[in-house]
């Protein structure tokens, strides 16, 4: 029998979860975290558990712990050859040690309650466009998620598979998917989960590409079944505390969660504390929900957009609406529960970090050190891709 001291909490990465996006090992600071094409594996005799891993990770696959014998931790060999995490080990001196790490702050979130091999069943109740132009189409997808009781949070995302094979006869990936409407279901429909899903179609050298989910999902009519796994992530939720004012800065698609945001608000029995969001997107025609947004939440929200490509108006990203509007956004940044949430293009990262830095300047504020400690208090959060 072994002692608690054989016993070690092993870090992972779940096969069936992750989406190789390569996110993690850029991220791990100490370089344990490697792939064979295949797999995304942790190395045990390097990582420090320094969890700088799991917040950017799109899916939570790497959120994934098992209490181990420090003798019996599984090695990189063998975590190459998974297609599904293994059995947790059967040993006494094992069952002292929580299985799982994540949030730290005691609250349940449900994640990953269904997976690509097991995932749940819903129906599509309402697909249409929500951009005027038909070239840069995004939908906005209404399932019927009741049947299998999958349950969703604004800011957690969901797993699509869609229906059918690649070229070597293997199911297509899942592609994920922010929940684009509160969790008390799309139009406050208990168990209607709302997605928005631009359609890609890229012109690859003179080559049409079209991406195979959204093209899946875009096409779908009511009535249709549309296998999800999920939910996952809990590193994008709102604060419960509901005078935590939230700052939501996004570009493209990753208005979805904002909306999510928005939508739960709008529904709390008393006003929700200062909300700001900031949309960045080429023109009106091409960005979702351009219009219902200051409908359906302008009472609750002060909504500002930057345009990059109007016709006759100079280009403008998220950022330099970010500096236009400093006083109001010094002002929420200097509140101690404020919640900033970022979601979109990886690319804005830095150039909205620059503009938040350049605004607490500007108001006696110290960026570097508001960032660590929102960062420490889990109230920077932050979603690109
Ligand atoms: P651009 O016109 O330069 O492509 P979409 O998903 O519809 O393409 O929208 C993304 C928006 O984000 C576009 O307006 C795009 O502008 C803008 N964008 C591109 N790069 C950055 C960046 N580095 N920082 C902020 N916004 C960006």
């Amino acid at each position: 029998m072994s002692t608690h001291d054989d016993v070690i909490v092993q870090h992972l990465i779940d096969p069936e979860l992750c989406i190789r996006c390569n996110t993690c090992e850029e991220t791990c600071p100490s370089n344990a975290i490697s792939n064979d094409l295949r797999n995304y594996v942790v190395d045990v005799d390097i990582c420090n558990g320094c969890q700088a891993c799991v917040s950017p990770c799109p899916t939570g696959a790497i959120n994934s712990w098992r209490p181990v014998l420090r003798q019996s931790a599984y090695t990189r060999e063998q975590q190459f050859a998974w297609s599904a995490l293994p059995e947790a080990p059967s040993d006494p001196a094992l069952d002292a040690v929580p299985p799982g790490r994540g949030r730290g702050d005691g609250s349940v979130v449900v994640e990953n309650r269904f997976t690509p091999a097991r995932p749940a069943l819903a129906r599509v109740v309402e697909n249409r466009c929500v951009t005027p132009r038909a070239d840069a189409a995004v939908h906005h997808i209404v399932l019927d998620v009741s049947n299998d009781d999958f349950p969703f949070l604004e800011g957690q995302s969901v797993g699509v598979l869609a229906r059918g094979v690649d070229a070597q006869g293997a199911r297509h990936a899942m592609r994920l998917y922010s929940v684009a409407c509160s969790r008390d279901g799309e139009e406050g429909v208990a168990g209607r989960l709302a997605l928005t899903v631009k359609r890609v179609i890229e012109n690859r050298g003179g080559e049409e590409a079209r991406g195979i989910c959204s093209n899946y999902l875009c096409d779908l009519t009511p009535g249709d079944a549309v296998e999800l796994a999920g939910p996952y992530g809990a590193d994008f939720l709102m604060p419960d505390d509901t005078t935590a004012p939230l700052i939501m800065i996004c570009t493209g698609t990753g208005v979805a969660p904002m909306r999510a945001m928005l939508d739960r608000s709008r529904a709390l029995p008393a006003p929700r504390a200062p909300q700001q969001l900031f949309y960045g997107g080429r023109t009106p025609q091409e960005m979702a929900y351009f219009d219902a947004l200051q409908a359906a939440y302008g009472a609750t929200c002060d909504i500002g957009f930057a345009l990059s490509r109007q016709a006759g108006e100079s280009k403008r990203y998220v950022q330099d609406l970010l500096r236009e509007r400093h006083d109001v956004l010094a002002q929420l940044l200097a509140r101690e529960n404020t919640h900033v949430y970022l979601c979109g293009l990886r690319g804005m990262e830095a150039g909205v970090f620059e503009a938040l830095a350049q605004v607490c300047e500007r108001h006696g504020l110290n960026w570097q050190a508001l960032e660590a400690a929102m960062t420490q208090q889990r109230r920077l959060h932050v979603e690109t891709y």
